[in-house]
């Protein structure tokens, strides 16, 4: 039985929705409150038995690299001075027995090419795909969730949820049969219908499981909505394969490629936060 082992991390967009601040550096490295977006990914993944972080990169991404890399400089100075919480701090950026590989996506061709890029490291296992921006708040962590269904089901799952009918536009949208344990097999996907078009308003969020064969439908993809070669249209493409699952995912999620995700993110693991939570309560309050 096959078991999740690799995580794909597509980390070379553009981030227009939050220009100007990712003109010059990458949207995945946005702080929400003290962790860029990306760390989150990892730590979701890492804490789903992941071992093999895949990250697909583009120019001006080589920051996501350094944080995950060792800094030398950095450690040394601070075991100098023996500021051993930081040190530490420092060190668990990056999970325990996780190693990362890194890939370059030429050309910003879609989510679907970015995904097809980490084929030939991938190679014939299964594995989860994370968008970072995607940030999900939830205890068990949702890829947990979903590594835990692979492993009875072993078959593709995509992570749902309910939007509001006029938002279809900016997500995958799911045909399903009924829900049974926050699961259903899926029978349609379409990739950002218009409301009026749309077969429901239950959209795709950022996590995936897929199986290998959508390599080999992705190299046959043909750019799809946005002019981009698009993972929804592959995913399509292996429903008359293989069965697929929607699955209902624990938590909420946090959409921070938008402004106001990306706010209510900060908002709500601000209160949270073990240093500044306290105060940082007080002065929502005090407002
Ligand atoms: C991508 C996918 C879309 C999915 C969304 C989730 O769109 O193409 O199907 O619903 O991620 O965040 P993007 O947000 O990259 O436009």
């Amino acid at each position: 039985m096959a078991k999740l082992k690799k995580a794909v991390f597509p980390v070379a967009g553009f981030g227009s929705r939050f220009l100007p601040v990712t003109k010059a550096s990458p949207k995945e490295m946005m702080p929400v409150v003290d962790k860029p977006l990306i760390q989150y990914a990892v730590e979701e993944a890492a804490a789903a038995g992941i071992t093999d972080m895949i990250f697909v990169t583009g120019r001006h991404k080589r920051a996501i690299e350094d944080h995950f890399d060792k800094a030398y400089e950095l450690e040394t100075e601070l075991e100098r001075k023996g500021k051993e919480a930081l040190l530490q701090q420092v060190r668990s950026v990056l999970p325990e027995g996780v190693r990362c590989i890194y890939i370059r996506q030429p050309e910003p061709l879609g989510l679907g090419h970015a995904v097809l890029c980490a084929q030939p490291v991938v190679g014939d296992d299964p594995f989860a795909v994370l968008l970072a921006d995607d940030l999900m708040d939830s205890q068990p962590p949702a890829l947990a969730r979903m590594a835990a269904i692979f492993e009875r089901e072993q078959c593709s799952l995509l992570g749902v949820e309910e939007v509001p009918s006029d938002q279809t536009e900016s997500y995958g949208i799911v045909t399903i049969d009924a829900m049974q344990d926050d699961t259903a097999r899926m029978r349609a996907i379409v990739e950002k219908p218009k409301p009026a078009q749309a077969p429901s308003n239950l959209a795709v969020i950022g996590r995936y499981v897929l199986t290998p064969r959508i390599f080999q439908l992705l190299a046959a993809v043909t750019p799809g909505a946005g002019g981009e070669i698009q993972l929804t249209d592959a995913i399509s493409a292996m429903l008359s394969h293989e069965r697929a699952l929607a699955v209902r995912l624990p938590g909420r999620r946090f959409d921070c490629g938008s402004k106001l995700g990306y706010l209510q993110a900060t908002v709500e693991l601000g209160v949270r936060h073990p240093e500044v939570g306290a105060a940082f309560t007080r002065y929502l309050k005090s407002r």
